[in-house]
């Protein structure tokens, strides 16, 4: 028996990896035009350092986590989410001595142990924004607006901003005790299980809990928003305010948004978006001051957002392939053999994509190897080719040949595939 891949973790192949490529590639142009710069940080750290940063009532550090110890039993996890560790590395570094705010983005795979299902991966890849140092709402406003750009940039239009304001540790204590104290006097029976152990332990997670039955009976609990003090309130009317000027940003406030993870305060959100299946959540994020404190740092604050990878793929077409511009087709004897390696070689180094039928072949099967493959010109070399030191240049698409000299081959294919490209750009208008 083969081995096989570990159940949630998948193989991306083309076209698949083309449209992770894209994305990452969009990201990058985006995220550098609001002046993020990349991190890149290990994908395992010491387990502690979730449970600090993460919260050790969250699903995420009690249920699913990939924790393990290591050769002298120090306990490691693979990172569940990337926040925690750009901490890290922001407080290790010091970076908050090197520039004032630091705004840096960071992508690659995450691990939940979670149920497998479609858009929900225990291995899956995420785009991480953090934006550290600035504690105005209008950054708060800024964050969204890249993601919503973003977004919009690979071709995601339909979707929505839940937006909603956590509160923060002055006024998120009193809300809390009289949320606990609401939930408390409904009838537990009526709540889930993992419900039942969170009006005590997290009864804010009670609020965006999705079984149906939990959502009706808490339909009339204390709202946040209404709960928050002036200075909540303010910095949340800004946020909206600022949103709300740009037609680009659609958003709706959802007071009953709470998020998974612990280290959230004030600004929260999240875009949600239908057809990708019961995962309906694309990206999340929030304002988490404090957070770098709370892992050893300075009093810096922070906001940031992560984006699923396989949920965006999820909504995007399948990517075409990239049409190779030229496939050499050649005789199977020594001399057309070098010449056909010798031509690759030259023609890659100035810039054509292109290859060779590796295992030779008849011409006739060579041949259609170039069709399937799409390439733009087939080059053959055969016997007469090599006594002339020429190439038969075959366009795919008209199907006309002609000979061309090895020496002036590149210039042959630069003035005609920039002709075609040409032709196709004008067609496009
Ligand atoms: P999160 O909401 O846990 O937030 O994850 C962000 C996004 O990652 C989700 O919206 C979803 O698209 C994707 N995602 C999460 N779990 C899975 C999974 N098992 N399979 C596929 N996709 C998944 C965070 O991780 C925060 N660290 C975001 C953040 C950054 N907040 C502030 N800065």
């Amino acid at each position: 028996m083969t081995t096989q891949s570990i159940k949630g973790f998948a193989d991306l192949f083309a076209p698949q990896s083309d449209t992770y490529t894209f994305i990452e590639k969009t990201a990058r142009q985006i995220f550098q035009r609001y002046g993020y710069e990349e991190l890149r940080t290990p994908i395992m750290e010491y387990t502690e350092l979730f449970c600090r940063g993460i919260g050790t009532e969250t699903d995420v550090v009690q249920k699913e986590m990939y924790t393990f110890p290591d050769r002298k039993d120090r306990s490691l996890t693979l990172r569940p989410e990337a926040t925690a560790g750009v901490m890290r590395a922001y407080i290790q570094a010091k970076r908050h001595n090197i520039e004032p705010v630091s705004k840096l983005f960071t992508t690659g795979p995450m691990f939940r142990y979670e149920r497998p299902q479609k858009g929900r991966m225990r291995q899956f890849h995420q785009i991480n924004c953090e934006c550290l140092g600035a504690s105005h709402p209008r950054t708060d406003a800024e964050v969204i607006t890249m993601l919503t750009n973003f977004l919009h940039e690979i071709g995601i239009k339909d979707f929505e901003i839940q937006i909603n304001t956590l509160g923060c540790s002055t006024c998120r204590p009193q809300y809390r005790a009289t949320l606990s104290q609401y939930l408390r006097e409904l009838d537990q029976n009526a709540l889930c299980e993992d419900c039942r152990r969170r009006v005590e332990t997290n009864p804010l997670r009670v609020l965006d809990c999705k079984v149906p039955s939990c959502k009706e009976h808490t339909a009339k609990a204390p709202q946040l928003p209404d709960h928050v003090c002036e200075d909540c309130s303010t910095a949340f009317s800004v946020v909206l305010e600022l949103l709300h000027a740009n037609s680009e940003v659609s958003f709706v406030v959802n007071p009953r948004l709470v998020r998974g993870l612990d280290y959230y305060c004030r600004t929260t959100f999240e875009v949600v978006s239908q057809g990708i299946g019961a995962q309906t959540s694309i990206a999340g994020g929030g304002r988490y001051d404090g957070l770098v404190q709370q892992l050893g740092g300075p009093d810096v604050p922070g906001i940031g957002f992560a984006c699923g990878m396989e949920r965006l793929a999820m909504l995007l077409p399948e990517m075409t392939p990239q049409r190779p511009d030229f496939h050499i087709v050649y005789t199977d004897e020594p001399k057309a053999s070098a010449m056909t390696f010798a031509l690759s070689t030259q023609l890659r180094q100035a810039g054509f994509i292109g290859d060779f039928s590796h295992n030779g072949g008849s011409f006739k099967s060579q041949m259609r190897q170039a069709g399937k493959i799409n390439a733009r010109f087939a080059l053959i070399i055969g016997e007469n080719e090599v006594n002339t030191q020429s190439i038969a240049v075959k366009n795919m698409d008209t199907s006309e040949q002609i000979t061309v000299t090895l020496a002036e081959i590149t210039t042959y294919l630069q003035d005609n595939l920039q002709a075609d490209e040409h032709g196709e750009s004008n067609e496009s208008k």
